[in-house]
Protein backbone atom coordinates (compact mmCIF):
# COMPACT_ATOMS: atom_id res chain seq x y z
CA UNK A 1 0.00 0.00 0.00
CA UNK A 2 1.63 3.37 -0.93
CA UNK A 3 1.25 6.69 1.32
CA UNK A 4 -1.01 7.66 -0.63
CA UNK A 5 -3.39 4.65 -0.34
CA UNK A 6 -3.49 5.97 3.78
CA UNK A 7 -6.23 7.71 4.72
CA UNK A 8 -6.14 8.65 7.88
CA UNK A 9 -2.36 8.20 8.10
CA UNK A 10 -1.09 10.02 5.41
CA UNK A 11 -1.24 13.47 6.88
CA UNK A 12 1.45 11.87 9.57
CA UNK A 13 4.10 10.47 6.92
CA UNK A 14 6.94 11.78 6.34
CA UNK A 15 10.58 11.85 4.93
CA UNK A 16 13.49 10.80 6.95
CA UNK A 17 15.97 13.28 6.18
CA UNK A 18 19.23 11.26 7.26
CA UNK A 19 21.12 14.41 6.31
CA UNK A 20 20.18 16.49 9.15
CA UNK A 21 21.16 14.12 11.81
CA UNK A 22 24.39 15.24 13.71
CA UNK A 23 27.70 13.94 14.85
CA UNK A 24 26.49 14.29 18.22
CA UNK A 25 22.97 12.46 17.51
CA UNK A 26 25.32 9.17 15.72
CA UNK A 27 27.44 9.57 19.07
CA UNK A 28 24.00 8.98 21.60
CA UNK A 29 23.29 6.41 19.09
CA UNK A 30 26.37 4.43 19.63
CA UNK A 31 25.70 5.25 23.78
CA UNK A 32 22.06 4.05 23.65
CA UNK A 33 22.78 0.73 21.85
CA UNK A 34 26.21 0.25 23.77
CA UNK A 35 24.71 0.38 26.87
CA UNK A 36 21.71 -2.02 26.01
CA UNK A 37 23.27 -4.84 23.86
CA UNK A 38 25.53 -6.50 25.58
CA UNK A 39 22.98 -7.52 27.95
CA UNK A 40 20.20 -8.38 24.97
CA UNK A 41 23.17 -10.27 23.50
CA UNK A 42 22.22 -12.56 26.86
CA UNK A 43 18.58 -11.48 27.12
CA UNK A 44 16.48 -11.04 24.53
CA UNK A 45 14.89 -13.54 22.70
CA UNK A 46 16.67 -15.31 19.44
CA UNK A 47 14.39 -14.00 17.00
CA UNK A 48 15.02 -10.52 18.18
CA UNK A 49 18.89 -10.89 17.72
CA UNK A 50 18.57 -12.64 14.14
CA UNK A 51 16.27 -9.41 13.19
CA UNK A 52 18.91 -6.97 14.45
CA UNK A 53 21.10 -9.09 11.78
CA UNK A 54 18.57 -9.52 8.69
CA UNK A 55 17.22 -5.80 9.14
CA UNK A 56 20.62 -4.64 8.98
CA UNK A 57 20.76 -2.30 12.12
CA UNK A 58 24.09 -0.83 13.25
CA UNK A 59 25.22 -0.43 16.77
CA UNK A 60 27.07 3.11 15.89
CA UNK A 61 24.82 4.35 13.29
CA UNK A 62 21.56 5.68 12.81
CA UNK A 63 19.37 3.77 10.44
CA UNK A 64 18.49 4.92 7.52
CA UNK A 65 14.96 3.55 7.16
CA UNK A 66 14.87 2.99 3.29
CA UNK A 67 17.52 1.10 3.84
CA UNK A 68 15.97 -1.49 6.60
CA UNK A 69 12.82 -1.44 4.65
CA UNK A 70 14.41 -2.79 1.53
CA UNK A 71 15.95 -5.34 3.74
CA UNK A 72 12.90 -6.05 5.55
CA UNK A 73 10.11 -5.53 2.88
CA UNK A 74 11.15 -9.03 1.13
CA UNK A 75 10.93 -11.21 3.90
CA UNK A 76 7.61 -10.15 5.70
CA UNK A 77 5.95 -7.06 3.65
CA UNK A 78 6.83 -5.18 6.22
CA UNK A 79 8.36 -2.00 6.21
CA UNK A 80 9.57 1.27 8.65
CA UNK A 81 7.70 4.36 7.51
CA UNK A 82 8.74 7.36 8.60
CA UNK A 83 6.07 9.59 10.71
CA UNK A 84 6.12 13.43 12.44
CA UNK A 85 5.16 11.98 16.04
CA UNK A 86 2.08 10.12 17.65
CA UNK A 87 -0.73 8.75 15.78
CA UNK A 88 -4.27 9.20 16.66
CA UNK A 89 -5.31 5.30 16.91
CA UNK A 90 -7.02 4.96 14.01
CA UNK A 91 -4.52 6.13 11.60
CA UNK A 92 -2.34 3.80 13.85
CA UNK A 93 -4.21 0.70 13.27
CA UNK A 94 -4.37 1.79 9.58
CA UNK A 95 -0.78 1.75 8.95
CA UNK A 96 -0.20 -1.51 10.88
CA UNK A 97 -2.64 -3.50 8.88
CA UNK A 98 -0.96 -1.96 5.61
CA UNK A 99 2.43 -3.68 7.06
CA UNK A 100 3.66 -0.02 7.75
CA UNK A 101 5.42 0.30 11.07
CA UNK A 102 5.58 4.17 12.07
CA UNK A 103 8.45 5.17 13.00
CA UNK A 104 9.86 8.51 14.38
CA UNK A 105 12.84 9.88 13.17
CA UNK A 106 13.64 11.83 16.31
CA UNK A 107 16.62 10.86 18.61
CA UNK A 108 16.23 11.50 22.53
CA UNK A 109 19.33 13.90 23.97
CA UNK A 110 21.81 12.84 25.85
CA UNK A 111 20.29 13.96 28.83
CA UNK A 112 17.83 11.38 28.57
CA UNK A 113 19.06 8.24 27.67
CA UNK A 114 17.07 6.15 29.97
CA UNK A 115 13.63 7.40 29.12
CA UNK A 116 11.53 9.89 26.68
CA UNK A 117 8.10 10.20 27.30
CA UNK A 118 7.12 9.79 23.41
CA UNK A 119 9.01 7.09 21.20
CA UNK A 120 11.97 7.72 19.73
CA UNK A 121 13.71 6.15 16.63
CA UNK A 122 16.02 4.21 19.19
CA UNK A 123 12.47 3.11 20.73
CA UNK A 124 10.63 2.65 17.57
CA UNK A 125 13.97 1.22 15.37
CA UNK A 126 15.98 -0.65 17.83
CA UNK A 127 12.82 -1.74 20.42
CA UNK A 128 10.44 -2.46 17.67
CA UNK A 129 11.29 -3.20 14.22
CA UNK A 130 13.97 -6.30 14.48
CA UNK A 131 10.66 -8.42 15.14
CA UNK A 132 9.27 -7.55 11.82
CA UNK A 133 11.13 -9.93 10.20
CA UNK A 134 10.14 -12.75 12.34
CA UNK A 135 7.10 -14.06 9.70
CA UNK A 136 4.74 -15.12 12.49
CA UNK A 137 4.94 -12.15 14.51
CA UNK A 138 4.64 -9.80 11.66
CA UNK A 139 1.40 -12.08 10.53
CA UNK A 140 0.38 -11.09 13.91
CA UNK A 141 1.05 -7.19 14.09
CA UNK A 142 -0.66 -6.81 11.07
CA UNK A 143 -3.79 -8.55 11.78
CA UNK A 144 -3.75 -7.02 15.14
CA UNK A 145 -3.97 -3.52 12.90
CA UNK A 146 -7.12 -4.69 10.86
CA UNK A 147 -9.09 -5.80 13.46
CA UNK A 148 -8.49 -2.59 16.06
CA UNK A 149 -9.46 -0.93 12.88
CA UNK A 150 -12.63 -2.32 12.43
CA UNK A 151 -13.29 -1.09 16.04
CA UNK A 152 -14.70 1.67 17.17
CA UNK A 153 -15.62 1.10 21.04
CA UNK A 154 -13.23 2.32 23.22
CA UNK A 155 -13.54 -0.37 26.23
CA UNK A 156 -13.24 -3.15 23.14
CA UNK A 157 -10.01 -0.65 22.50
CA UNK A 158 -8.85 -0.58 25.74
CA UNK A 159 -8.79 -4.20 26.42
CA UNK A 160 -7.13 -5.04 23.28
CA UNK A 161 -4.42 -2.65 23.56
CA UNK A 162 -3.30 -4.29 26.64
CA UNK A 163 -2.77 -7.25 24.33
CA UNK A 164 -0.49 -5.32 22.51
CA UNK A 165 0.99 -3.50 25.69
CA UNK A 166 2.06 -6.96 27.31
CA UNK A 167 3.12 -8.59 23.80
CA UNK A 168 4.89 -5.80 21.52
CA UNK A 169 5.88 -3.63 23.96
CA UNK A 170 6.65 -5.82 26.76
CA UNK A 171 6.50 -9.24 25.66
CA UNK A 172 8.79 -12.08 27.15
CA UNK A 173 9.18 -15.44 26.27
CA UNK A 174 10.23 -18.65 27.88
CA UNK A 175 12.78 -20.32 25.71
CA UNK A 176 15.04 -23.61 27.01
CA UNK A 177 13.57 -22.78 30.51
CA UNK A 178 14.67 -19.31 30.46
CA UNK A 179 13.25 -15.98 30.33
CA UNK A 180 14.02 -14.07 27.04
CA UNK A 181 12.97 -10.83 26.47
CA UNK A 182 11.35 -9.32 22.54
CA UNK A 183 9.20 -6.31 23.91
CA UNK A 184 10.13 -3.18 22.65
CA UNK A 185 9.85 -1.32 25.97
CA UNK A 186 12.03 -3.87 27.45
CA UNK A 187 14.41 -3.80 24.64
CA UNK A 188 14.89 -0.38 24.39
CA UNK A 189 15.01 0.12 28.49
CA UNK A 190 17.78 -1.06 30.35
CA UNK A 191 16.23 -0.27 33.58
CA UNK A 192 12.73 -2.27 32.77
CA UNK A 193 14.75 -5.18 31.05
CA UNK A 194 17.13 -5.56 34.39
CA UNK A 195 13.97 -5.34 36.41
CA UNK A 196 12.74 -8.62 34.35
CA UNK A 197 15.95 -10.05 34.41
CA UNK A 198 16.63 -9.33 38.34
CA UNK A 199 13.75 -10.81 39.65
CA UNK A 200 11.75 -8.11 40.46
CA UNK A 201 8.75 -9.00 38.10
CA UNK A 202 6.10 -11.75 38.82
CA UNK A 203 6.17 -13.97 35.42
CA UNK A 204 2.90 -15.52 34.83
CA UNK A 205 2.46 -17.95 31.50
CA UNK A 206 0.70 -16.25 29.08
CA UNK A 207 -3.10 -16.41 29.09
CA UNK A 208 -5.29 -14.49 26.52
CA UNK A 209 -7.86 -13.75 29.48
CA UNK A 210 -5.63 -12.40 32.28
CA UNK A 211 -3.92 -10.18 29.93
CA UNK A 212 -6.98 -8.57 28.75
CA UNK A 213 -7.92 -8.22 32.44
CA UNK A 214 -4.68 -6.67 33.40
CA UNK A 215 -4.53 -2.78 33.41
CA UNK A 216 -1.39 -1.18 31.86
CA UNK A 217 0.72 1.16 33.90
CA UNK A 218 3.11 3.76 32.41
CA UNK A 219 4.34 5.50 35.68
CA UNK A 220 6.66 2.49 37.39
CA UNK A 221 8.54 -0.74 36.49
CA UNK A 222 6.49 -3.20 35.81
CA UNK A 223 5.67 -6.28 38.62
CA UNK A 224 3.96 -8.30 36.51
CA UNK A 225 4.49 -9.74 32.91
CA UNK A 226 3.18 -12.82 30.69
CA UNK A 227 5.81 -15.42 28.92
CA UNK A 228 4.50 -17.10 25.86
CA UNK A 229 5.85 -20.67 24.90
CA UNK A 230 6.20 -19.16 21.39
CA UNK A 231 5.21 -16.81 18.30
CA UNK A 232 2.92 -18.83 16.99
CA UNK A 233 0.88 -18.25 20.88
CA UNK A 234 0.48 -14.67 20.41
CA UNK A 235 -1.29 -15.33 16.63
CA UNK A 236 -3.58 -17.32 18.16
CA UNK A 237 -4.70 -15.31 20.50
CA UNK A 238 -4.97 -12.81 18.22
CA UNK A 239 -7.79 -14.70 16.59
CA UNK A 240 -9.06 -15.85 19.86
CA UNK A 241 -9.28 -12.36 20.60
CA UNK A 242 -10.80 -11.44 17.40
CA UNK A 243 -13.64 -14.34 17.51
CA UNK A 244 -14.62 -12.90 20.74
CA UNK A 245 -15.27 -9.64 18.82
CA UNK A 246 -17.20 -10.60 16.39
CA UNK A 247 -19.42 -12.06 19.19
CA UNK A 248 -19.13 -9.20 21.50
CA UNK A 249 -17.74 -11.11 24.11
CA UNK A 250 -14.47 -9.65 25.14
FE1 LIG B 1 6.54 1.00 21.27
Amino acid sequence: MKPEELSAAAPYIIQQDYSTYTGEQQAVWAELVGRVLPELEKHAAQEYLDGFQIIGLQKDRLPNLQSISARLEPRTGWNSTPVSGFLPAPAFFEMLAARRFPTTTWLRSRESLEYTPEPDIFHDVFGHVPMHSHPVFADFLAHYGRVCASISDPGVLEKLGRLFWYTVEFGVIRQKDEIKVYGSGLISSHGECRNVMEGHCAIHDFSLDEVLETPVKVDELHKLLFAVHSFDQIYEAMHEAEQRVVLDDL
